[in-house]
């Protein structure tokens, strides 16, 4: 297991390149099991999280090769209909080829993902969504067994807004017999790419960005050539080292449009954004200033910054409060944030963040992807040495993560353990 050893208290400045989502490739990349034949996906991040999704794929039938961020897939032959647990145990996004594996062959045997570092994270809408298509689901041994001949339109309300639930539905839709209507759907950028993808297959879907998506389903689709959008969540994460190291990062390759209230926020704290040739220049403050924030489905603040920006709070000027309404455990990074001491107490979904004039660098143990963003964030600009362990958790989610931090100025390296 791999290690990060981050020398901190360096203003990091200078230009990084973001990379393709993760969480659009992911969905993206099951669509593929939609069209026979060969994809190419551009703009793939080089993830665990993606080659766990190509290991899946392949074990299908597919075929899978990632080479300079281009993805090929060729899903001519889909022999087999089973995500398998060890795979899914280690990627709950493995739930995504649910839906295409029932459009396509008619049935899907999926092991069901269980809780997970943040929270329970069920899949009940997901599997209330197939069921009103017209799908027989059963659970049995730990696993989902789905069945359908045809999948039917249907009329679906989700009551609470679901990522990977709004995508598996759209995915199942596209090929369904009549037209499906997805109330409160996700609007989350990642859903509006994976509808794009789609619809560069031929698929007729109306309305993705909005509460309300309208499929009607077509009887084939062909094979995807589709460019994967900039990270929001690497670009934002990025945007806090700005802030908490009182740096000047010009961020390339990022939409700032799908990072408006993170953007608003951050200015609150007195992080200073400028259009730049090549992107989006951010310059952080002396000391950010302590700002409120509350999580919430996209155009919300997302859940995915949580962590990083209370991070950029440790050391803010005030007491900054910040509720998690999103996920019921997403506060694992406040134990090891306190480890470098940090003053934050948490009641319920709730965290109270005293800033402090400096933290101190520390050893920490990441425990999920976006808590481990939120330590090397600290660490940047704690006093002193700070080594985190278990970093296999970031590899799931950033791209040359130390590469692009060096480039920027940071002291960090990856060791052995
Ligand atoms: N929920 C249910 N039932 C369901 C589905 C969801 O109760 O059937 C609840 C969840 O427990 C949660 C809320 O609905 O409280 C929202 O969860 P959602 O389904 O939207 O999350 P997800 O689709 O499993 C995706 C991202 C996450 C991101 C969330 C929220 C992917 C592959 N994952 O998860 O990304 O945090 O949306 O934006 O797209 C990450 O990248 O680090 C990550 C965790």
């Amino acid at each position: 297991m791999d290690t990060l050893v981050i020398n901190g208290k360096k203003r990091l400045s200078g230009t990084v390149e973001i990379s393709g989502s993760k969480n659009a490739a992911l969905p993206i990349m099951a669509a593929s099991i939609l069209a026979e034949g060969e994809h190419q996906i551009t703009n793939v991040p080089h993830l665990r999280d993606v080659r766990t999704m190509g290991r899946l794929l392949a074990n299908l039938g597919a075929g899978f090769h990632l080479e300079d961020n281009r993805a090929i897939l060729d899903c001519t032959m889909i022999t087999n209909f089973e995500a398998p647990y060890d795979l899914v145990s280690t990627m709950r996004a493995s739930v995504l080829i649910l839906g295409p594996l029932l459009a396509r062959l008619g049935k899907a045997k999926v092991s069901l993902p269980g809780g997970c570092a943040i929270g329970a994270r069920p899949i009940n809408l997901h599997l209330m969504g197939l069921k009103k298509m017209g799908a027989t689901i059963k659970l049995e041994s730990g696993y989902v067994l789905a069945k359908a001949k045809r999948l039917k339109g249907a009329s679906i309300y989700f009551d609470t807004s679901t990522v990977t639930g709004t995508e598996n539905i759209m995915m199942a839709a596209v090929l369904a017999e009549g037209k499906t209507v997805i109330e409160n759907a996700a609007r989350e950028p990642e859903v509006s790419d994976l509808a794009n993808a789609l619809i560069s297959m031929g698929a007729k879907i109306k309305g993705a960005g909005e509460s309300l998506i309208e499929i009607e389903g077509v009887s084939r689709l062909i094979p995807l050539a589709y460019e994967i959008i900039p990270d929001r969540i690497e670009a934002g994460t990025f945007m806090t080292i700005a802030g908490i190291t009182g740096g000047d990062i010009t961020i390339k390759r990022c939409m700032p449009d799908h990072l408006d209230a993170l953007i608003n926020n951050l200015q609150d704290c007195g992080i200073r954004f400028k259009k730049a040739r090549t992107g989006i220049r951010v310059i952080g403050p002396e000391r950010p200033l302590a700002v409120n924030v509350r999580t919430m489905p996209y155009p919300g603040f997302p859940t995915d910054m949580q962590a990083q920006f209370m991070a950029m709070m440790c050391i803010a000027a005030g007491t900054s409060v910040i509720s998690e309404k999103i996920f019921e455990n997403r506060f694992m990074h406040v134990a090891e944030l306190r480890r470098m001491g940090a003053d934050i107490t948490i009641e319920g979904g709730t965290a109270t963040i005293r800033g402090i004039d400096l933290l101190k660098g520390a050893p920490l143990m990441a425990t999920d992807l976006r808590a481990s963003a939120s330590l090397i964030v600290a660490a940047l600009a704690a006093e002193g040495r700070t080594t985190v362990h278990r970093i296999y958790h970031l590899d799931r989610g950033y791209e040359k993560i130390e590469e692009k931090l060096q480039t920027l100025g940071a002291d960090v390296r990856r060791e052995k353990e």
